[in-house]
């Protein structure tokens, strides 16, 4: 047992901060701190867990995919049903609604308003105990949900235990840690899993270029993320909370509403900040109006408006109609949806060849934008939903994603309709296009030579999460592929000034700024170049692992498979399609022409590099160590794939002690498990021949 006061305070702040910069982010939608920085933490913590294992607290920022893949749910009988919502679709039925309250509490009662934005995502219950997440459940019929427990602890949004929030931690150096014991309340809360449009839009993206099923819509996709056997693969989903109603709560007064909300986001958990109070029912009325224009703005999927009677005492004397509470109405929007005649189908090329349907239709208005053009997806949605040109359609806007087809009006084929055929060769390159076993995208194959992907590449080379190039888009990429000035992504860095003569638009100073853009891009951090290149599967994120592992684009670019699966954070999808990029004779040519360029392709900053040298070995630190504290010692091993754990056993690859070294050495000798000292670890990590 641990019991060194500098490492317990060390890690009360660490996850005090972490969980603070986690609130400011979803709670307050104020985030404090770079992504990069809030992941510096994060192993920091997870450094000290790996070298104190018995302190680690299933409530700590490190513990949020812990749960093993289950097979099936457990069913979870709600305490108290979770009820529905009646729809009114007109203002006269909201009054007729309010009439009907005010006869049933009385002509004196003065009635309170609360107006919250309808979220369209689905329903979930959070069970606290003691200010601790115990369980997590869907909402299913109302009366039994199933347990989702597992998979609702790795959204960053809910907190895992409840209590005021420090939002400046980084000030306080000397931590009190009573401060942040968990609110002493019981307490169901009730809210919302959605996805934000922008991340359905990523996600579906990324689901057609992996050749699955897209998602219909942002609900879809959260219900289905969140129903996943395996938490992991929830935890990569970008699933979003809000909280808006309770089940039982003891330990805390709230009488209305109103209160609740203030309750909930006090004790941490994300409430809608549109949410408002109302003395005059026309004022709620008129609220809810302006949210039917104002819902374009946002960036998740409002279909109307919750007004509820604020007051508990009410609520409980106006009971509930079936499923269906008498203190609370859903005023429906109208749809985002309406009809229009697909009259032509064209395709995109993208940069890694994928072919993209595009429908165009007849001009239609969908909330007050005119469309005339709308995502088909992938080319198996075409087929999947029977959509043919002449077809009547179903089209979709929501917020700002591309607007998208929905599927044909079967009912109001005319016979004159016809199924559309894909092309057999790129439009661009007119390359035979080509269809990988088990993927729906269709693909030109002239990778690095197709005129559409290259102008692709360059854009995506130049984006800001990549090379960061300002003053490129779209047209300056076509205008160089076109003029034939780029044919890879190396000759950016061979334009010259003199190429740029007589070409409108372009004056000696835009030039200037252009080229100067450009040259400046030539020593960003390894991560970026990286992201630029535009291998499949591989952002930002999986960029930076590879960088830090390789330091060098040759050292990647050599690699195989199975070392760049190695690399904590990597699969065996994404290591097969880094490799597949650089058998691509054109690509592994890129970096030898990159370097000749003078674009750095070694990362002289990097950070210490990520090794697999201890992969699968399981270490056990016992004693002082000369050189090195023991959690310096546990980031080492962690760093090079290994893993540290607190009890000898007969799993333990290496027992690495120090002097004063006491049970564990005996244990370790008893087991016959192998002791090394520091120098010998230090040996074990310079061995990993990458
Ligand atoms: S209150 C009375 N508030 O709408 C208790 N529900 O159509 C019912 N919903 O099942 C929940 N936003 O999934 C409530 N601010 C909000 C909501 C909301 C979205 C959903 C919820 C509910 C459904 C009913």
């Amino acid at each position: 047992m641990t019991t060194d006061p500098h490492i317990i305070e060390r890690l009360a702040t660490l996850r005090a901060q972490l969980r603070a910069h986690s609130h400011s982010y979803f709670v307050l939608d104020a985030p404090t701190v770079s992504d990069a920085e809030y992941d510096a933490l994060l192993r920091d913590l997870r450094a000290i867990e790996a070298a104190h294992p018995d302190l680690i607290t299933p409530d700590s920022p490190t513990q949020r995919v812990g749960a093993p893949p289950s097979e099936k749910f457990a069913r979870v009988r709600h305490p108290v049903p979770m009820l529905s919502l009646a729809n009114a679709f007109s203002e006269d039925d909201v009054r007729a609604w309010r009439d009907r309250a005010q006869r049933l509490l009385g002509p004196d009662t003065q009635m309170t308003f609360t107006v919250e934005p309808k979220i369209d995502g689905l329903a979930i219950a959070l069970t606290y105990e003691q200010g601790r997440l115990v369980r997590g459940a869907t909402r299913g019929d109302g009366e039994v949900g199933e347990d989702v427990t597992p998979n609702l602890r790795t959204i960053a949004a809910i907190p895992l235990t409840l209590g005021s929030v420090q939002t400046e931690p980084q000030q306080t150096t000397l931590f009190d840690a009573s401060q942040h014991a968990p609110a002493a309340v019981d307490i169901e809360v009730r809210g919302e899993i959605y996805m934000r449009l922008a991340d359905f839009a990523r996600l579906n993206q990324r689901f057609a270029e992996a050749g699955e099923r897209v998602a219909a819509n942002p609900r879809n996709a959260a219900a289905g993320s969140l129903r996943q056997k395996n938490p992991s693969v929830t935890a990569g989903r970008p699933l979003r909370f809000f909280a808006y109603a309770v089940g039982p709560f003891s330990g805390v007064a709230i009488a209305s509403q109103g209160e609740l909300l203030t309750t909930l986001r006090d004790l941490g958990l994300p409430v809608n900040r549109d949410a408002q109070r109302f003395e005059d029912f026309e004022a709620a009325l008129a609220y809810c109006r302006a949210w039917m224009t104002r819902r374009d703005g946002l960036d998740y999927e409002v279909d109307g408006a919750v007004i509820k009677i604020d007051s508990f005492a009410h609520q409980q004397v106006l009971g509930s109609v079936g499923r269906d509470p008498r203190w609370a109405i859903a005023f429906k929007f109208p749809a985002r949806e309406t009809t229009s005649t697909l009259t032509n189908i064209v395709v995109n090329v993208g940069r890694t060849g994928v072919i993209t349907p595009n429908a165009v239709i007849d001009a239609v208005n969908i909330g007050g934008v005119t469309v005339r053009n709308a995502t088909l997806h992938n080319i198996d949605y075409i087929a999947e939903r029977d959509i043919r040109i002449g077809d009547v359609v179903l089209v979709k806007r929501a917020g700002d994603v591309i607007p998208q087809i929905i599927g044909p009006v079967i009912e109001r084929r005319t016979g004159g309709e016809q199924v559309w055929q894909p092309p057999l060769a790129c439009p661009a390159c007119g390359t035979l296009l080509e269809r990988a076993a088990g993927e729906v995208a269709l693909r030109c194959p002239n990778f690095g030579v197709c005129p559409a992907q290259l102008v692709r590449r360059i854009e995506h080379f130049v984006s800001r999460g990549a090379m960061d190039i300002a003053g490129i888009g779209e047209r300056q990429a076509q205008l160089f592929v076109e003029n034939g000035w780029v044919a890879t992504i190396a000759d950016l860095y061979r334009l010259s000034e003199a190429q740029f003569a007589g070409v409108e638009g372009y004056g000696s100073k835009r030039v200037a700024n252009l080229l100067a853009g450009i040259a400046a891009s030539r020593t960003r951090p390894l991560p970026r170049l990286i992201t630029g290149l535009g291998i499949r599967f591989v952002g930002e994120t999986v960029a930076t692992l590879l960088a830090r592992r390789f330091v060098a684009l040759d050292a990647l670019a050599d690699a195989p498979s199975e070392v760049i699966a190695a690399v904590e954070g990597i699969g065996p999808v994404i290591a097969a399609s880094v490799v597949q990029f650089f058998q691509q004779p054109g690509n592994r040519a890129l970096i030898t022409d990159l370097a000749s360029v003078g674009v750095a392709t070694r990362w002289e900053g990097a950070p210490a590099p990520q090794g697999v040298a201890l992969a699968g070995k399981t270490f056990v630190i016992t004693g002082t160590l000369p050189g090195m504290s023991r959690e310096e010692a546990a980031a080492l091993i962690t760093s090079q794939g290994g893993k540290v754990s607190g009890g000898v056993s007969g799993k333990t690859s290496y027992l690495l002690a120090g002097s004063d070294a006491g049970s564990k050495l005996a244990k370790a000798q008893e087991l016959g498990v192998a002791i090394i000292d520091e120098a010998q670890l230090r040996q074990l990590v310079a061995s990993d021949a990458g």
